[in-house]
């Protein structure tokens, strides 16, 4: 696969898994948390086709200018921190999307472990995580049919 292919594939999933996932959540109560702003492609389509709140994390601003969160919802710094913050003032999401990643599978891997547990104390019951990376101690489900399981994976925080 080139990797204009490969590039082709992962918005593909990112388009389908994002309309399935809100889709999934119409009657989980909470907001949206999305980890990665990145370009801010995304952020723009999760608040495009919901009116959720959303909640982005990343530790800079570099988004396209209009893409730029509220800044009352930005939480910028490291993940970590930014996680705890969210929980500490009583943060509770019904949808993440976990899109951090580095191009280096090793140390994209070992993040995805470290930030599952800290994903986990802001979602409700029921609610779900998409993510790019495979997280852990959450179930995970199968998504639409479109989307290779290896390729974005599926989760639902247990009730
Ligand atoms: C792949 S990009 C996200 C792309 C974005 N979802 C989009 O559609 O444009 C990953 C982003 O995550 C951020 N990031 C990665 N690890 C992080 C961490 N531990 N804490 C905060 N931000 C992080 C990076 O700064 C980068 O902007």
């Amino acid at each position: 696969m080139s990797r204009l292919e490969s590039f082709r594939r992962r918005l593909t999933a990112q388009i389908d898994g994002l309309n399935w996932a809100i889709a999934q959540t119409t009657d989980v109560n909470g907001d949206f948390l999305e980890m990665g702003l990145g370009n801010g492609r995304t952020y723009d389509h999760l608040r495009s086709y919901s009116d959720r709140r959303i909640w982005v994390v990343d530790r800079v601003l570099q988004c396209h200018p209009d893409c730029v969160p509220p800044s009352a919802d930005f939480l910028q710094g490291e993940a970590d921190a930014m996680l705890e913050k969210l929980a500490d003032q009583g943060g509770r999401i019904a949808l993440t999307h976990y899109d951090f990643g580095t191009g280096n599978n090793d140390l994209d891997a070992a993040e995805a472990v470290r930030m599952s547990p800290l994903i986990a104390r802001v979602m409700v019951a029921d609610g779900l995580v998409l993510s790019s990376q495979k997280l852990v101690g959450f179930e995970q489900i199968s998504g639409p049919d479109s989307i290779s399981p290896d390729r974005y994976m599926f989760y639902r925080m247990p009730g």
